[in-house]
C-alpha cells in the first residue's frame, strides 16, 4: 500500500451510509462515527474507523492530524447548475421584484435569450475561464461535483461551443463538472422553424458531435408552455435514448406536464416540480426517476417550493440542487438554499444531507461518491464544529474549512484566514 494518508481525530464523521435511495428519513438513521479516522489510499477511501485504531494500525500513513473539533461529511454534489453562461440578469431581478413576472420579461426579449446573447458573445476560451471561476467558487462551499448545462447557446455551434468550454473549464479546476446539453432550453429566437423542426434538428445534427467528442452522456430540455410542449418532446427524447444518452427534464416548473414525460422516458431525474400536484407526486414516487428540488430558483423567482416534504412522505427520492443560473438562480449556495428549503418544506438533516449527497450523485448515475466508505472517492468535506446539525443551522454561512477532493487536500481554510501552518500535517 502506498499513498495513504491519515485525517482526523475528526469529531463527527457522517457517514451517508445504509440511508436508502428512497423515501423519507429520520435523523436517528444517520451513522455518526465519533472521534474518527479517514484513511485515504490515493484517490479513494480506504477505511473509515477509530483515529486510535487506524493510527497505530498504519504507521506508515502521511498524517494530517486535526487540532479542535471538526464534523465530516461527503463532498457536496450540486445535480443541477447552469453556471457556465455569459452576462448578468440583475435587470431582470430588480424588474421581477418591481411586479414583472418571468414569462413576463422572456416574452419581452430579456430571460433566457438575454442570457444566450450574452454568452454567445464569448470565445470559448472566454467561458471556460468563467465556469473554473464558478466551479472554484462551488468547491470552496464544499461542492465537490457539479452538474452543468449548456443551453445558453441554441444553435448546434454554439451549443458545442459550451460544451467544449465545460470540458476544457473541467480540465482546469479540481472539482468534477459533469456537463449535460440542453439545447431544448428554448426555440431560440433566431431559427426559422417549428419547435419540432428545431428539435429534430438538434437530434440530427447535434447528437452525433456530442457522442463522437464525448461532450457529455446527457440530454435535458425544458418541458413548458414557454419552451416545449410534451408531445414536441417526445420524439427528441426518444432518440435521445436511442443513442444512448441518459434523460433529465426540467418539469413542472409553472405548469405540469414534464414530470409525466420524465417517468415514460425513464429520465434519471425531473427538476423543479414546483408546480406538482397529487397526482404527479405519486407518479414520480412510484418510478425511479429521481426528484429534485431546486429552493434557489423558489428565492430567485418569488414562488413555492417544491413539494419535497410530500414527495419524501409518498416515498419518491429527493435530490436538491442550486440551479444556479443568471437568471432565475443567481445565488448559486447549495447549503444556504438547501437549509431554507428545510425550514420550509420541514426537511430533517438526514433528509436534507442525503438530497445533496448521495441522493443527489444518483441523479446523474454515480455510484462512486455521496457517502464516506471504503472505496468510494476520497471526496469529502469537514466543517469546523463538534455538532454535525451546526451545518444547516447556519444557513449555508458556515463554509467547510477543508475540502478533500479525490483525495487532495483542495481547499484548506482560506476563508478563514488562511492555514495555519503546523496545526495539521505534523
Ligand atoms: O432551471 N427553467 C428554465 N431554465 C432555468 C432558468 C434559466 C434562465 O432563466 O436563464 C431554470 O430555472
Ligand atoms: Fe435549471
Amino acid at each position: 500500500m502506498k499513498n495513504l494518508k491519515l485525517i482526523g481525530p475528526i469529531t463527527q464523521v457522517l457517514t451517508m451510509e445504509r440511508l436508502p435511495l428512497k423515501g423519507a428519513l429520520k435523523d436517528e438513521q444517520l451513522e455518526i462515527l465519533e472521534n474518527a479516522g479517514i484513511l485515504i489510499e490515493g484517490e479513494k477511501i480506504l477505511e473509515v474507523g477509530s483515529w486510535q485504531r487506524l493510527k497505530k494500525e498504519f504507521p506508515q500513513a502521511e498524517l494530517f492530524e486535526l487540532e479542535g473539533n471538526f464534523v465530516a461529511m461527503p463532498g457536496l454534489i450540486d445535480c443541477h447548475t447552469h453556471s457556465c453562461f455569459g452576462g448578468s440578469r440583475a435587470g431582470d431581478f430588480a424588474m421581477r421584484n418591481a411586479g414583472k413576472t418571468y414569462l413576463e420579461i422572456a416574452q419581452a426579449g430579456g430571460g433566457i435569450w438575454d442570457t444566450v446573447t450574452q454568452t454567445r458573445k464569448l470565445r470559448l476560451e472566454e467561458l471556460a475561464e468563467k465556469t473554473v471561476i464558478n466551479s472554484n467558487r462551488h468547491l470552496s462551499d464544499g461542492v465537490t461535483t457539479i452538474e452543468v448545462k449548456s443551453g445558453y447557446g441554441l444553435s448546434v455551434e454554439e451549443e458545442l461551443k459550451m460544451l467544449r468550454a465545460i470540458q476544457l473549464a473541467n480540465q482546469s479546476t479540481p472539482t468534477d463538472l459533469i456537463s449535460t446539453c440542453l439545447a431544448a432550453h428554448m426555440k431560440p429566437r433566431d431559427y426559422e422553424g417549428t419547435n419540432s423542426e428545431y428539435l429534430q434538428h438538434l437530434s440530427s445534427e447535434l447528437f452525433p458531435i456530442l457522442k463522437t467528442e464525448k461532450l457529455t452522456k446527457r440530454i435535458d430540455a425544458f418541458v413548458e408552455k414557454s419552451a416545449f410542449s410534451p408531445e414536441e418532446i417526445g420524439p427528441y427524447f426518444k432518440k435521445a435514448k436511442e443513442m444512448g444518452f441518459d434523460i433529465t427534464v426540467h418539469a413542472d416548473q409553472f405548469t405540469t406536464g414534464g414530470s409525466k414525460v420524465a417517468v415514460e422516458f425513464g429520465a434519471l431525474s425531473a427538476d423543479h416540480l414546483e408546480a406538482s400536484t397529487a397526482s404527479e407526486i405519486a407518479l414520480l414516487a412510484t418510478s425511479n426517476t429521481i426528484s429534485v428540488a431546486l429552493p434557489g430558483a423558489s428565492i430567485g423567482l418569488g414562488c413555492a417550493f417544491t413539494p419535497a416534504r410530500k414527495i419524501l412522505d409518498q416515498g419518491g427520492a429527493l435530490a436538491i440542487a442550486s440551479d444556479w443560473n443568471p437568471g432565475s438562480a443567481p445565488m448559486g449556495d447549495l447549503l444556504a438554499q438547501a437549509s431554507i428549503l428545510a425550514t420550509f418544506e420541514k426537511l430533517n438533516t438526514a433528509e436534507v444531507l442525503s438530497g445533496i449527497t448521495f441522493r443527489a450523485a444518483a441523479a446523474l448515475r454515480l455510484s462512486d461518491r455521496g457517502r464516506i466508505s471504503s472505496g468510494k472517492l476520497a471526496d469529502f468535506i469537514l466543517f469546523p464544529t463538534s455538532d454535525y446539525r451546526e451545518i444547516l443551522y447556519n444557513q449555508g454561512k458556515m463554509k467547510p474549512k477543508m475540502v478533500w477532493k479525490i483525495g487532495s487536500l483542495e481547499v484548506g481554510g482560506w476563508r478563514f484566514g488562511g492555514l495555519e501552518l503546523g496545526k495539521f500535517g505534523s
